[in-house]
């Protein structure tokens, strides 16, 4: 059976004070449950200072493609690991629109990170006009197509993805189970196509709006193998109720 894995996405939140309280309130409540949190660049060494030894993991948003050199404001993946990072977000949706991450450069991202040992959670999904236009399962093929052109079926097997559609991403609008079902079952049987033994153990999460209240009835779904939560991961009670409903 497949894992379930839960990760916060902190986003541009949180500062030395809330993330301690927030850190020191998470570890005892998910002490034995495996959990990540990606948080903001500069917080990776507190993250690794009050996690190392915990439960929980931790990691980043956002990589660099390239391994090193002139690339000013860049981070790469040899110094998210110099900080302890297992997993790193590439592609997510608010990269994709606000900064114009391309498929391409997304799935060079992915390359470098798993190149340097992360494991890349790589984030698909469709907008809204694009649900509506019927287009959903084209896009979220795109997007998951450019990472196996770039690094291979078998690069699957050291990666999770998270299926999040762009219209329930911090819009209070979560995907009924069944919907996020049949995108989650999709994207599964396009790898098995590929190879069935990796999309078996492929681990695909969901993320939009999940919080504590509707965290069960998604995780209960087959193919919703955790989550990547955004908002909820900030708030204590939440991350760890959503955490808990996964590892049931
Ligand atoms: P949300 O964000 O849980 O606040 O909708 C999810 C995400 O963007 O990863």
């Amino acid at each position: 059976m497949r894992k379930k894995l839960v990760a916060g996405n902190w986003k541009m939140h949180g500062s030395l004070a809330e993330n301690a309280a927030l850190l020191s309130a998470l570890k005892p409540a998910l002490a034995g449950i495996e959990a990540v949190v990606c948080v903001p660049f500069p917080y990776l060494a507190q993250a690794q200072a009050e996690l190392t030894g915990s439960s929980i993991a931790w990691g980043a948003q956002n990589v660099c493609e390239e391994a090193k050199g002139a690339f000013t404001g860049e981070v790469s993946a040899s110094m998210l690991l110099d900080f302890g990072c297992t997993y790193v977000i590439v592609g997510h949706s608010e990269r994709r629109s606000l900064y114009g991450e391309s498929d391409t450069l997304v799935a060079r991202k992915y390359v470098a990170a798993q190149a340097a040992g992360l494991t890349p959670i790589l984030c698909v999904g469709e907008s809204l006009a694009e649900r509506e236009s019927g287009v959903t399962e084209a896009v979220v093929s795109r997007q998951l197509d450019a990472v196996i052109d770039a690094a291979g079926v078998a690069s699957l097997a050291k990666a999770v993805i998270a299926y999040e559609p762009v219209w329930a991403i911090g819009t209070g609008k979560t995907a009924s189970p069944e919907q996020a079902q049949a995108v989650h079952a999709f994207i599964r049987g396009r790898v098995a196509a590929l190879d069935a033994s990796v999309a078996g153990q492929l681990v695909i999460q969901y993320g939009g709006s999940v919080k504590a209240a509707n965290a069960a009835e998604l995780m209960a779904q087959p193919d919703i193998d955790g989550g990547l939560i955004g908002g909820a991961s900030l708030v204590a009670d939440e991350f760890v109720a959503i955490c808990r409903a996964a590892a049931k």
